[in-house]
């Protein structure tokens, strides 16, 4: 495509006008990455939620950032167990995965520090504990349910076939929950989100860039055929942003926390940001009252 972008992009215009908050992995300063828990405490507090998938053993889209599962699970006490060597989550099948905690190492890590803070609450949290790695089917029913746009990025499974795999995966369940007016589908990996488009022309799909810009940065997302440019904060400078918008496509910056520099992107043009503390007040408020 080298036109103006087509009507996969009226993904955009169906969202609440205004800076546009993305909750990063939902909630996942204050709740377990990627839980449907982080799901539940971003909703009322962003205009879209920004989940990463990949490839169980048996082909199944399940949401999961890392390619192993030691950061976020109790997988390397599972395992053995299992009769698995491997914790990579390519290794284990949907069941197998499932038979994980997903939340409670959060309590253990503090990764941001808002339970030692106060911010997160402890005893809220141990309520919602164990959670599940869950399926792409399961946070799409979820989606659909409470109206919520998902950012779904795929992750870089290095492999061809196994890429294109998943892409059918996810296209497939997106279909099938007949979600495809509520997703934006993202990838670093700029040859899937192509194969995307062949797969589902209707689909909205967002480029991700770190390190440099792709080189004819405009000619090349027009080219494959994008709606948004999703570049990582350190790409993000205002007359990219400009450039990228006066070309007719939206901006959205990873991943933006403090509220200083929020406020910089959304008065140079951003359309949204991406958040690990979403909060849908201000777009600015880096510490939402009740996590
Ligand atoms: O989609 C924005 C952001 O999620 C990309 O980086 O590593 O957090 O998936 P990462
Ligand atoms: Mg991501």
């Amino acid at each position: 495509m080298t036109g103006q972008p087509d009507s996969s992009c009226r993904f955009f215009d169906r969202l609440a006008p205004g800076p546009l908050i993305i909750a990063h992995r939902g909630f996942r300063a204050c709740f377990p990455e990627n839980t449907l828990a982080a799901f539940g405490a971003s909703l009322g507090r962003c205009g879209m939620i920004e989940l990463d998938v990949r490839l169980s053993r048996d082909g199944v889209a399940v949401v999961v950032h890392d390619r192993l599962l030691t950061r976020i699970s109790n997988a390397a006490q599972v395992a053995a167990g299992l009769g698995l060597t491997s914790l990579a989550v390519c290794d284990w099948r949907l069941d197998q995965l499932r038979r994980l905690d997903a939340g409670s190492w959060f309590l253990q890590a503090d990764p941001f520090g808002t339970l030692t803070d106060g911010i997160a609450d402890r005893g809220r949290l141990r309520t919602m504990l164990p959670q599940r790695i869950a399926s792409l089917r399961e946070v799409l029913a979820w989606a659909v349910f409470h109206r919520m746009p998902l950012n779904i990025e795929l992750k870089d499974l290095e492999n061809a076939r196994l890429n294109e795999q998943l892409a059918t995966a996810v296209v497939r369940e997106v279909a099938r929950a007949r979600a495809g007016a509520l997703v934006l589908l993202s990838s670093f990996n700029h040859s899937l989100l192509r194969f995307c488009r062949g797969l589902a022309p209707a689909i909205a799909t967002a480029a991700l860039q770190e390190g440099r810009h792709p080189s004819d940065l405009i000619d090349s997302l027009r080219s494959l055929g994008v709606c948004a440019y999703h570049p990582s904060d350190a790409l993000a400078d205002s007359a990219v942003i400009r450039a990228v918008r006066a070309a007719g496509l939206h901006v959205n910056v990873f991943t933006i926390n403090d509220p200083v520099r929020q406020r910089q992107l959304f008065a140079a043009g951003t359309t949204g940001i991406f958040t690990d503390f979403p909060d849908n007040v201000s777009g600015t408020n880096p510490h939402p009252p009740d996590c």
